[in-house]
């Protein structure tokens, strides 16, 4: 498993992976969101700028801990972005955001399975203080299904370590932020389903 995961850390290897699913795995926060509203972006886990591009014009920055993916991605698409374009090199397991970074669009796509129970609360809640009052933020994330199946073997198989059970990231999420959107769905090829996947939207918590 660690031979995939060095391979997969270098930003060519990774995109060429991710290609066929990396805009299908986008739909629902396309379907549900007008983006041409947002002000500005945090992608938390950007990995080497995969959901960038559809933030282009918006104020944006995105931080990876892998110096690899945030070198290409400020190589690739900083420049071009049309608005501010920041991607920095972070573990975010020790991120103290700046209420200068204020953002009204968060998002995390396909980065808490790669982590803990415990960072992942603390990062849930270090992030409430960067969303802006009428900001979302925005997690897709891997399902581990409850049945035997391709889906729960490749589940099993990723590089992340903590894919979670729907309920249990329905318990998360809702701990830290009102749920506006719950949706799961699933990745397929060929129609048949790889990868079982949730969408969550939701707003901060008011005190
Ligand atoms: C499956 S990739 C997803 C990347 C990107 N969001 C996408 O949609 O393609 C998970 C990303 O989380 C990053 N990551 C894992 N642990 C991290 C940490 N502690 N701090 C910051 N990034 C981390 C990895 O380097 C990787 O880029």
């Amino acid at each position: 498993m660690s031979g995939i995961r060095d391979i997969l850390s270098f930003p060519k290897v990774y995109q060429l992976w991710q290609a066929p699913f990396a805009h299908r795995k986008l739909q629902p926060v396309l379907q549900h969101n007008d983006l041409a509203t947002v002000r500005r972006v945090l992608d938390v886990g950007c990995g080497p700028g995969t959901n960038a591009r559809i933030f282009r014009n918006r104020d944006y920055l995105g931080l990876d801990i892998n110096p690899r993916y945030i070198a290409h991605a400020t190589r690739s698409l900083a420049s071009n972005h049309g608005a501010p374009c920041e991607f920095r090199v972070q573990d975010v397991c020790e991120y103290y955001p700046e209420k200068t970074e204020l953002a009204d669009f968060i998002l995390m796509n396909s980065f808490l399975h790669h982590i803990d129970d415990e960072n992942t609360d603390r990062i849930l809640s270090r992030l409430q203080n960067v969303l802006s009052d009428d900001g979302h933020i925005h997690i897709l994330d891997l399902v581990l299904p409850d049945k035997v199946g391709i889906p729960r073997l490749l589940a099993r198989l990723d590089r992340g370590e903590h894919p979670r059970p729907l309920e249990q990231w329905r318990e998360i999420f809702s701990k830290h932020f009102t749920p506006v959107l719950f949706e799961p769905f699933q990745l397929k090829a060929l129609g048949i389903p790889l990868w079982n996947m949730v969408y969550f939207k939701g707003k901060k918590r008011q005190p």
